[in-house]
C-alpha cells in the first residue's frame, strides 16, 4: 500500500441505501428505492433527473418531512456529523437539526413564507427556536445579517416589510436567508430557481457559491435543469426510476457520460447560442411506481437494452475517481451510444 493515501474531502451528509416508501389504498410505492450519495463539507451535489424521478421524495426523506399519513422511511442511513438522523425521534430532528444543521429551500418561496408576518419576524423564528438568538432584537440583528449575506440591500430596513413587497427573486432570496440563518451544515435546495427567470436563476446560483465558500455548508440541489447542474456543482448523481443510476464529478460525468440515460439527458442541453428548449426530447415515459420493471427500470426506453437488461438490474460499475454507474453494458465493457 502506497504510503500517501488519498485525501477525501470529509462527508458533511451521507445517505446510504435510502427507502422510502408511500403507503396508499392503491398498495405501497418506493418512490425511493435505494439511494445513496455523500456530499462532502464545502460542495454541491446535484441530483438530475426527469419529473418524477423522486428527487423531492430523496430530500423530504432527509428531513423526514414525507406525506402523511402513509409516508415512511423503510430502510437505509442519513448521517450528519456522525448521527444517523433515521434513528432520531421526531422531537430531536425538530428540535436539534431539522432547519438548525440541515436545511431547505424548496421551488416555491411563496409555500415557505407567511404573508401575515414581516420577514424580520419570519427569518428571526429558526433563530428563536433553535435558542441561537435568546431575545427579540438580538434575532432581529441576526435576521438582518443574514438578509446581507443573500445580499439585500438596507436589510435593516426591509425587517419590517412582509412578503409582498419582495419581488420573486427577492423572496427567494428571503427563503435563503432563512435556511442559512442557523449556519447549517448541509443545505438542500429542491429546484430554487426554476420558477425564477434565466437571469436572475444565474444570480441565485453565484449567491449560493458565495454563500459556500463563506461558510463551508454543504449543498444538495436538485435539479431538472443540467445546464444548472453544470454552473455549479462539483459532483452530480443522475436519478432514474427512485434510483441513481449514474454519479460522478461533475465534469467527468458531463465529459464521459456512461449511463445511456445521462447521455440522453445531455444531449438534450441546448448548445450556445441556441434558443433554450425544454429538456428531454427522450421518447417515452418513464416507468410507473406501480409497474416497476424487473431488471434496468430505464430498459424500455433504452435502444441498447438486451434479454439481460430487462432480467435483472445491473450492479455497479466502478469507473474511478468516484464515478460510478448501473449499466449492463458498461460493466460488460462496451461503450453505450445515446438513446
Ligand atoms: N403524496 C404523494 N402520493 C403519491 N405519490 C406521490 C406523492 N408524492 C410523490 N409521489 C410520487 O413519487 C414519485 C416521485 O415524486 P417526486 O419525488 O416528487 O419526483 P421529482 O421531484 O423527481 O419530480 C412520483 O412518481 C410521484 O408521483
Ligand atoms: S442496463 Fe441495458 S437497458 Fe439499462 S441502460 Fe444499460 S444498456 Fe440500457
Ligand atoms: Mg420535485
Amino acid at each position: 500500500m502506497s504510503l500517501i493515501e488519498p485525501i477525501e474531502p470529509a462527508a458533511a451528509l451521507e445517505v446510504r441505501n435510502l427507502v422510502t416508501e408511500l403507503r396508499l389504498r392503491r398498495g405501497t410505492l418506493r418512490p425511493v428505492d435505494g439511494v445513496s450519495f455523500s456530499v462532502a463539507k464545502g460542495q454541491t451535489l446535484g441530483i438530475v433527473g426527469e419529473s418524477g424521478s423522486g428527487k423531492s421524495m430523496t430530500c423530504l426523506s432527509l428531513l423526514r418531512l414525507l406525506p402523511r399519513p402513509g409516508g415512511r422511511i423503510a430502510g437505509g442511513e442519513v448521517v450528519v456529523a456522525g448521527t444517523d438522523l433515521t434513528k432520531l425521534s421526531d422531537r430531536e430532528l425538530a428540535r436539534d437539526w431539522r432547519g438548525r444543521r440541515i436545511s431547505m429551500v424548496t421551488q416555491d418561496p411563496m409555500s415557505s413564507l407567511n404573508p401575515v408576518y414581516t420577514i424580520g419576524d419570519q427569518v428571526g423564528a429558526p433563530l428563536r427556536y433553535h435558542r441561537i438568538a435568546r431575545t427579540r432584537s438580538d434575532a432581529r440583528a441576526r435576521a438582518a445579517e443574514a438578509l446581507g449575506k443573500v445580499r439585500i440591500p438596507s436589510p435593516e430596513a426591509r425587517l419590517h416589510d412582509y412578503p409582498h413587497q419582495f419581488s420573486g427573486g427577492m423572496r427567494q432570496r428571503v427563503v435563503s436567508a432563512m435556511a442559512i440563518a442557523c449556519a447549517p451544515e448541509v443545505m438542500i435546495a429542491d429546484e430554487p430557481t426554476s420558477s425564477l427567470d434565466v437571469t436572475i436563476q444565474v444570480k441565485m446560483m453565484d449567491l449560493y457559491r458565495q454563500i459556500q465558500e463563506e461558510t463551508g455548508v454543504a449543498i444538495v440541489l436538485i435539479t431538472h435543469d443540467m445546464g444548472v447542474a453544470a454552473s455549479i456543482c462539483d459532483r452530480i448523481a443522475v436519478m432514474y426510476a427512485g434510483r441513481i443510476v449514474e454519479q460522478g464529478p461533475a465534469k467527468e460525468l458531463f465529459r464521459n457520460p456512461a449511463h445511456p440515460y445521462t447521455q440522453s439527458l445531455l444531449s438534450a442541453i441546448p448548445k450556445l447560442g441556441e434558443k433554450r428548449k425544454r429538456l428531454y426530447a427522450l421518447g417515452g415515459q418513464p416507468p410507473s411506481l406501480t409497474a416497476m420493471p424487473k431488471g434496468c427500470r430505464f430498459a424500455p426506453r433504452c435502444a441498447l437494452a438486451d434479454a439481460k437488461c430487462h432480467a435483472s438490474y445491473p450492479g455497479e460499475t466502478n469507473l474511478g475517481a468516484g464515478h460510478r454507474t448501473n449499466c449492463w453494458r458498461v460493466a460488460e465493457g462496451g461503450a453505450p451510444h445515446a438513446a
